[in-house]
């Protein structure tokens, strides 16, 4: 593997057991991506611009290719990790849609072939201004580029009880997340969009068609159980050992959460539910030959 042109060398994501545990506990990507990429790419279509050809770089278990497979003609789902790769074989049996392993951020896809490249939770791993140029490649006139994510940022409530202090509550919840991920030694492009999704790369872009899309939010149920399964199961948390339990970032994690509990007046167990809500949004470029950032 090369790995050179790319922020990620796929390690994070090799290993049968976080394929599995990964695609296991994330939340679905919701229908209403379709719409959002539909709108984004019949919103002003340029002439020859259509619903054939998509490719889903970083498609990971194939979760988001296959919510979007039924809108194209063909689908081309690429990943660095063989792991994951092997999950998206299982999980997507759409005959339109193939699978590719790559090695770098060169999009195996002959120049202005593409409608649509989506990336689901996946730009931030990919070397942006080789990325964007093999965008600016393999895009069709008028095509689109997606950057897809989803932030679990509103704590919404606390063992059935709506949250009182939404706000205070939420930002607490915000701080022990991004904690977690600076405690794990994650990657500053990789971490920060938790919490801001693509807010810094977004404005340096020079292409004057980029806008964001907010599509849709999702109430997601947990158990402090299921929420540290949750967290265990990013990438960056699991490679790496933590043998002093008081810098583990797991525990720090779930000690914060606790608090949270605490200072409401409820006693969290393991079992305990609480509910987040997830915001997913899309940042959209469409194809001008102006893909570069400033
Ligand atoms: C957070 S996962 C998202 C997977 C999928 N898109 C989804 O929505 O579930 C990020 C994916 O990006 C992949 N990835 C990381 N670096 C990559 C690269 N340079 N080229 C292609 N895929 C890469 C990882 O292997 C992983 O499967």
């Amino acid at each position: 593997m090369n790995g050179c042109n790319s922020n990620s060398d796929g390690q994070d994501f090799e290993g049968e057991d976080i394929a599995s545990v990964y695609e296991s506990i994330q939340p679905e990507w919701p229908d209403e991506v379709r719409r959002a990429i539909a709108d984004s790419l019949d919103q002003n279509a340029s002439p020859g611009v259509g619903h054939h050809f998509l490719l889903d770089v970083g498609c990971g278990g194939g979760r988001l290719t296959k919510v979007l497979a039924d809108d194209f003609d063909g689908v081309l789902g690429i990943d660095i990790s063989e792991s994951m790769l092997k999950v998206a074989g299982k999980n997507v049996t759409n005959p339109k849609v193939k699978f590719q392993q790559v090695y770098d951020d060169i999009l195996p896809v002959e120049s202005s072939s593409a409608d649509v490249v989506t990336c689901g939770i996946s730009f931030q791993y990919l070397n942006t201004p080789v990325f964007l140029a093999e965008c600016d490649r393999i895009l069709v006139d008028g095509g689109i580029l997606a950057c897809l994510v989803y932030v679990p940022n509103i704590l919404t409530s606390l063992d059935g009880k709506p949250i009182a202090n939404y706000s205070t509550e939420s930002s607490r919840w915000q701080h022990i997340c991004r904690e977690f991920h600076i405690d794990c030694g994650v990657d500053e492009a990789v971490r920060e969009i938790h919490l801001t999704r693509y807010e810094a790369i977004f404005n340096a872009l020079k292409n004057p068609t980029k806008h964001w899309r907010h599509f849709a939010k999702r109430d997601h149920k947990y158990t402090i159980r299921n929420m540290l399964e949750y967290m265990s199961s990013i990438a960056g948390y699991r490679n790496k050992t933590y043998p002093d339990p008081t810098k583990d970032p797991l525990n720090i994690f779930h000690a914060g959460l606790i608090a949270i509990f605490r200072d409401a007046g409820l006693e969290g167990n393991d079992d305990t539910e609480f509910i987040v809500t997830f915001e997913y949004s899309a940042m959209v470029i469409k194809e001008t030959k102006q893909f570069g950032i400033a």
